[in-house]
């Protein structure tokens, strides 16, 4: 039984693991210091910090949140005694907010694509005039981008942070060909783009997929920067350079074959 309970633990998304491991630390460290088996708060925060790290490991949590609650609590200890105004905290929050609302949900946060990628991107693209999806389109690189290399291109860009949309639509405002949505792509019709663009993560990669089969016409691409759809060959790889520590990668896919090929089959 403690095994299933376990799997199920194991199985939930990485922001309840985390709220998990953080409150599990927290009872044993009380515990321990109302037992007086711990001698300070000082030893306390340094064993609750590392009973964190262990249920986020033994929850098979990703590396980086072994790291955050090493240093998590003792921070917040660390602030809760600082001169610091809480105002200041609020306003940070606020911020946050306004531009990762979203990230938890989708566990898809905000980089941008490197000018290489947008070069290449548009180099490769045939050149007649295409109608463009950029799904979550962040503060607008792609589609500043895109809208300079191929002005003759129709560009949506379809974003689900507040902040960003506002950002977005103020970088596009002079730009006539651009339209920038607010709402979640997924939620989008799709019907009608000859590309869509994705520069995401892991997370989506199977749901993008799923909707560009159901719903782009034949042979409309779907370009996926550095995270590959699960199990589906991409038809071309194509390295566009390094943005700190990631080496991005154009992967082209057609979700539904080239042009033509359906008719030729339903002939
Ligand atoms: C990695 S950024 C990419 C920004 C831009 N497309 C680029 O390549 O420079 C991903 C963006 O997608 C947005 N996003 C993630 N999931 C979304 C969803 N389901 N609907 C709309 N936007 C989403 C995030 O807020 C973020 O701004």
């Amino acid at each position: 039984m403690f095994r299933g309970v376990w799997r199920k633990l194991r199985a939930l998304a990485a922001a309840p693991k985390a709220l998990l491991a953080q409150c599990a630390a927290w009872a044993l460290a009380l515990a321990l210091l109302r037992a007086e088996v711990l001698p300070s708060v000082d030893v306390m925060l340094a064993v609750q910090a590392g009973v964190a790290v262990v249920v986020a490991w033994g929850l098979r949590s990703e590396w980086w949140w072994w790291a955050i609650h090493a240093v998590f609590s003792p921070l917040a200890w660390w602030a809760s005694r600082s001169a610091v105004s809480p105002g200041w905290y609020l306003v940070a929050f606020v911020l946050l907010a306004l531009f990762y609302r979203g990230t938890v949900r989708t566990q898809v946060p905000l980089y941008l694509s490197n000018r290489a990628a947008m070069q290449a991107l548009a180099e490769r693209l045939p050149a007649r005039p295409l109608r463009v999806l950029d799904l979550g389109c962040g503060t607008g690189t792609v589609l500043c981008a895109l809208a300079r290399l191929r002005p003759h291109d129709a560009l949506v860009g379809v974003e689900n942070s507040p902040a960003l949309v506002w950002l977005c639509r103020w970088r596009t405002r002079a730009l006539p060909g651009v339209q920038v949505r607010a709402g979640d792509f997924l939620a989008q019709d799709w019907r009608g783009f000859d590309v869509v663009y994705a520069f995401l993560s892991p997370a989506p990669m199977a749901a993008v997929w799923e909707k560009a089969r159901q719903e782009l016409p034949a042979g409309a691409w779907l370009v996926s920067n550095s995270f590959p759809v699960p199990d589906v060959a991409a038809q071309l790889s194509q390295p566009v350079g390094r943005e700190g520590a990631l080496q991005q990668v154009l992967y082209w896919y057609q979700p539904n074959g080239e042009a033509g090929t359906a008719a030729q089959k339903a002939e």
